[in-house]
């Protein structure tokens, strides 16, 4: 490409563009984005730059990717979650990457399609035809046992108390007020010692995880990632240690529920505000899967939902903001950036632009036919990132999304109940801002 385009946010004499981002972070972006290929914001404390062109997003998280780290609010949660392969940098996280990446194989997915579509059976039992469900909090349970099952073999005694401690991890992070004024961190707040607690405890608990496992000895019957992660040996024959462990437990259970658990939220209420794709869908399942319970060999299949996930995750990305910090000084589409320039690459803005997607606001899952995402530029659409850093678990979560869609929809049609109202809320990733509640109706 050329020289890109250069403009500045709106913004206000003193405090910048911050009163307009924390009014509406998502519209805010939006109103941003198509003002020119690279946008300068002013957040007082930081002046992040908003990419809007595909080629600038593939340049930095791709051919340039080793000029970046992840940005502040990756390092934010290292505290508390620890150096695991989403927060760790450079020959540690490489190292660690390709420790862990086998557990990623195409067949070893393959493989987890049973727990999921079982898992998804136990937890639809407990709906009643008429019931009000919550929708979100119900996806977040299911997604987190089966990322446990799948990965750590068994289901801890703690697991829903390690999935509600990361849920108040989570919602700290996510507030923008939080990140533009850190100092909030060390007021005398219930909603910081809470935050300390929780963080004791999640600690705790893991560390409990693992040693029961090492107690039962490395030649014990399991083959999941944990006896990996405890097994692995370095070149000089050390093992990791526990806090190394830990790291990654953590890490890959937080990745492994939440996103894939938003995904599903999103992706059921988009089909309950679109009732067309709703019933295609419905087709779909009818001649593809009947009346028999889905399994590994329909997910293929099942193409149309495959582009209602595709859809639902371009228009509500989980990871709906990648944050990255230069270490040494660079070009980008013709201009020179010093180090330490911080840079947002937003799925949540390229996946509305209108020369990639046609109406872009419209729920049309119909225009992955032909195989789109294949037809796209590199970084039109970029749900699980890309480059090195790229989502390790992608495969997993399509076929999990796809799966547990089609034994839903299989069994139950949901309608996002009138109360409360459905809206994003931009934490680290795109939750809902007074949860989703819809009543389930038996097929
Ligand atoms: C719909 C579901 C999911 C979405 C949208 C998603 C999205 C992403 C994105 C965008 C990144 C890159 C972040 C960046 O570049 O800053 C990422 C990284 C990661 N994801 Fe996912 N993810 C999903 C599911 C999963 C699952 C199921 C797992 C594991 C079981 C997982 C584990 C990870 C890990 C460990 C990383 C860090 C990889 C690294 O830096 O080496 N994710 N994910």
């Amino acid at each position: 490409m050329g020289i890109a385009t250069v403009a500045r946010g709106p913004a206000l004499p003193l405090i910048g563009s911050t009163a307009h981002y924390l009014r509406n972070p998502l519209r805010f972006l939006e109103q941003c984005a198509p003002l020119a290929d690279l946008v300068a914001l002013d957040f007082i404390r930081y002046q992040p730059w908003l990419i809007n062109d595909p080629a600038l997003a593939e340049q930095v998280l791709v051919k340039n990717a080793a000029n970046f780290t992840k940005d502040m609010f990756a390092r934010e949660l290292i505290p508390v979650l620890g150096e695991g392969l989403l927060t760790s940098e450079g020959a540690f996280w490489k190292k660690q990457r390709r420790l862990i990446q086998p557990a990623f194989h195409r067949e070893r997915i393959a493989g987890y399609a049973t727990t999921m579509v079982e898992q998804t059976l136990r937890a639809l039992e407990g709906w009643r035809d008429g019931a009000t469900i919550d929708v979100h909090h119900a996806m977040m349970s299911l997604t987190a046992e089966i990322v446990t099952r799948a990965l750590f073999g068994t289901v801890a005694g703690d697991l829903h108390e390690i999935a509600a401690c990361l849920d108040v991890v989570m919602d700290r992070f996510g507030d923008p007020l939080y990140t533009l004024l850190p100092s909030l961190e060390r007021l005398p707040l219930e909603r910081n010692r809470r935050f300390r607690t929780v963080t004791a405890r999640l600690d705790a608990i893991v560390r409990g995880f693992i040693s029961e496992r090492r107690e039962k000895g490395p030649s014990g019957p399991h083959d999941d990632l944990l006896a990996m992660l405890l097994a692995a040996r370095d070149e000089d024959g050390s093992s990791m240690d526990d806090k190394t462990v830990r790291d990654e437990v953590l890490v890959l259970f937080l990745a492994g529920h939440e996103t894939t658990a938003l995904s599903l939220s999103w992706t059921l209420h988009l089909l309950s505000e679109n009732p067309p794709a709703a019933r295609a869908l419905r087709a779909e399942l009818d001649a593809v899967v009947g009346g028999r319970t889905p399994t590994v060999d329909d997910f293929a299949k099942l193409t149309y939902a495959h582009h209602v996930v595709r859809e639902a995750m371009r228009l509500r990305p989980p990871a709906w903001a990648l944050g990255r910090v230069a270490v040494a000084p660079f070009e980008l589409g013709g201009h020179h950036f010093d180090a330490g320039t911080w840079l947002w690459v937003t799925p949540w803005t390229l996946h509305r632009n209108p020369k990639h997607f046609p109406e872009p606001e419209q729920f049309l899952p119909e225009r992955w036919e032909g195989d789109l995402h294949k037809r796209l530029p590199k970084f039109a659409y970029l749900p699980f990132g890309g480059g090195p850093r790229v989502c390790i678990g992608q495969q997993f979560a399509m076929m999990e999304s796809v799966l547990l869609l089609a034994t839903i929809a299989q069994r139950f049609e949901l309608r996002t109940a009138a109360t409360p109202v459905v809206a994003p809320h931009p934490s680290i990733t795109l939750r809902f801002k007074h949860g989703l509640h819809m009543v389930a109706t038996k097929r």
